[in-house]
């Protein structure tokens, strides 16, 4: 069985939309994975509560009682790895709403194995306010990104992407809720098939 370990930060919507798919689909016995738990950097991530409510384990790492970054990013290794123990293979983490930039060291710990989802058509828009930039660029179409996390900001190799259009009195609110519904529909469907991937 493959372990999945999910971070968040925020609402967890992205979140709440894999446990989702991974319990519609039986997704142990489909794929031979399970989400083992669900790691948020602020306590008060509303993702956690939905986390509790699917039944799954979580961990709140505060990332404001660490100093320094690294720290931080160790720690959150540590709950991976102690999630992970016993796993057959090494566990797929899933990025899901979630606002810290790893460092280059997590990166290299978890290469291969690290996905995020941003909300822009990568390598257009990385970092933030994705949505207004592409309103002011006068962008026709937006949408969201899922690639592999390298020690780069949202450049890593591009595994899907969704497309919404950008329509006339847009506003970066209501552009970001579309997005965010094909987001939905993305991120499982991009976790799964890295499942399905042969290992190493
Ligand atoms: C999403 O648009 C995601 O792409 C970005 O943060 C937003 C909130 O996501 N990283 P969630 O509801 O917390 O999953």
């Amino acid at each position: 069985m493959r372990n999945i370990v999910l971070l968040i930060s925020g609402g967890g919507s992205n979140m709440a939309a894999i446990v989702a798919a991974a319990q519609r689909e039986d997704w142990p016995a489909t794929l031979g994975a399970r989400i083992a738990g669900v790691i948020s950097n602020r306590a008060d991530a509303a993702g956690l509560v939905l986390a509790r409510e699917a039944g799954l384990a979580t961990a709140t790492i505060e990332h404001r009682n660490y100093a320094r970054r690294e720290d931080f990013d160790a720690a959150a290794a540590r709950q991976i790895a102690h999630w992970d123990a016993g796993g057959e293979v090494p566990a797929l983490v899933v990025l899901a709403g979630f606002m810290r930039v790893v460092t280059p060291a997590f990166v290299a710990q978890h290469q291969g194995r690290l996905l995020n989802i941003h909300p822009s058509l990568l390598p257009a828009f990385p970092g933030l306010h994705t949505h207004q930039r592409a309103i002011d660029a006068g962008c026709r179409f937006a949408g969201a990104t899922v690639h592999e996390v390298t020690a780069e900001l949202d450049h890593g190799p591009i595994l899907g992407q969704v497309v919404v259009p950008v329509l006339p009195g847009d506003t970066a609110a209501l552009l970001a809720a579309r997005v965010l519904t094909q987001e939905h529909l993305l991120y499982p469907r991009v976790v799964k098939d890295f499942l399905r991937r042969p290992i190493g």
